[in-house]
């Protein structure tokens, strides 16, 4: 008798004074559940909508891969609505005014983003409902969601996002179920993403027609920002130095050994890298962007620099071989380096075989008169000084390609490198103009 009394007392102590064992919160989950009908809208006039309070409490943005056009990210999933048939009377329960049900066994309302591939509800086994006694239900999923979204990659790397997400029930209408947004959403959770910057998350209310049934969507505008730093250090300044050595390289001085291979292969070099650079971006991108991306069009740009220089460079050895068939440097290419064109002192050869042929006769017809003969021999030795210049010619015509070509290499090195220059400064100029659109 004792015995039985320590575990009567015991079992008040445990259950807070349940009846025969029974706690509280299971006496009243019976009282509810006696006549409940979990598929029964909690509505007493069934002409009335049940209005739900939607609030996605956005935890962090997971994965952006455009390339799939998908968007992954974690959320806190609360909803809260009112249901008359789960309503008690605390005072008949020692004062309990709030119990936790299993999810299942009350009316749900079936939201769910209309974008969404895939849900994983990190905690489902947990899942529960916090009802109040006056009929207040809500409930919280943690749930990571992969949505579809349309990836706008026109200013890559430089580019903002907005991705809406469409909450919508399934199966109720608008007359049945009436969800409505929380305002301001819920960004209290959320956690900043090192490649993304989210620039706004809001909400929009909006109906549209299925079926010939008006149903009531919420849609919510996640819309993000690429932090460009990382494409511009491992994309942008190494396809500029790489443009910019190789402009170097093409117009750097040679001898005229012809090295004109080593000035291709430099700039087929650059473009091998360009290409590489490039398939790592295109590989990134989705395969059917409509237009070209910004860095894109940059990589693009810095290729056709480097090859324009190239073919230049390789023309300019070409014109540089002119010398060996005694051409003159053409006047346009005087004019462009800046130089003036050389005093042709020496005559031509043609004149001077005619020089010497004139020679020649006058010797044979003044034989008589030696007095003609010794000026004659005098002016020789001046055709003969003009004869050696004339080998020299070749030479100095040779020293004025060389100069020539040097100083059109350099005035050539210096236009590529500004109009490279020009470029880069033009996309990031155009790019950061993007980024606070
Ligand atoms: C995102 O796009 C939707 C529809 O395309 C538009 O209504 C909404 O205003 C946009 N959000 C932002 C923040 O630009």
């Amino acid at each position: 008798m004792r015995l039985y009394l320590l575990v009567n007392a015991a079992c008040c102590v445990t259950f807070c004074n349940g009846i025969g064992g029974k706690s509280q919160r299971m006496l009243i989950n019976e009282a509810l559940m006696e006549n409940y009908d979990r598929f029964n809208r909690p509505v007493l006039n069934t002409s009335h909508p049940v209005t739900i309070r939607v609030n996605p409490s956005l935890f962090s943005i997971i994965e952006v891969d455009v390339a799939k056009q998908t968007l992954t990210f974690k959320q806190w999933l609360n909803m809260y609505w009112y249901d008359p048939h789960l309503i008690w009377n605390p005072d008949l329960y020692e004062g309990v005014d709030q119990i936790m049900m299993q999810r299942s066994t009350i009316w749900l309302p079936d939201i769910v983003i209309v974008e969404q591939t895939s849900v994983d509800q990190v905690s489902d086994e947990l899942s529960v409902a916090k009802i109040k006694n006056d009929g207040y239900v809500s409930i919280a999923s943690d749930q990571l969601v992969t949505v579809t979204c349309q990836y706008d990659v026109s200013n890559f790397p430089y580019d903002t996002q907005n991705c809406s997400l469409r909450f919508s029930s399934w199966m109720y209408s608008a007359q049945e179920i009436d969800p409505y947004a929380n305002e301001p959403t819920d960004l209290t959770v959320y956690n900043e993403n090192g490649e993304w910057t989210l620039r706004s998350y809001t909400s929009r209310k909006r109906t549209s027609m299925a079926d010939g049934d008006v149903y009531v969507d919420l849609y919510y505008d996640i819309k993000i920002t690429r932090k460009p730093s990382y494409y511009i250090t491992t994309f942008i300044w190494p396809s500029f130095l790489i443009t910019c050595l190789s402009i170097v390289g093409v117009f750097s001085p040679f001898n005229d050994a012809g090295e004109r291979e080593e000035k291709l292969t430099m700039g087929l070099t650059t473009l091998l890298t360009m290409a590489v650079i490039l398939m790592i971006i295109t590989d990134q991108m989705p395969k059917s962007s409509n237009g070209i991306p910004l860095l894109g069009t940059f990589i693009m740009l810095e290729i056709g620099i480097a090859s324009v220089a190239t073919l230049v460079s390789v023309f300019i050895i070409y014109t540089h071989r002119n010398w060996m068939d005694d051409a003159p440097v053409p006047n346009w290419l005087l004019q462009l380096t800046c130089m003036s064109e050389k005093k042709r002192e020496s005559t031509s050869p043609s004149a001077i075989k005619q020089a010497w042929k004139l020679k020649d006769n006058m010797e044979r017809e003044s034989r008589s008169d030696p007095k003609l003969l010794v000026t004659i021999r005098k002016g020789t030795e001046t055709l003969n000084l003009n004869i050696n210049i004339s080998d020299m010619r070749n030479e100095s015509l040779r020293d004025q390609w060389s100069k020539v070509t040097h100083r059109l290499d350099l005035f050539l090195m210096i236009i590529f490198l500004i109009a490279n220059v020009i470029i880069c400064v033009i996309v990031m100029a155009i790019g950061n103009s993007k980024l606070n659109d």
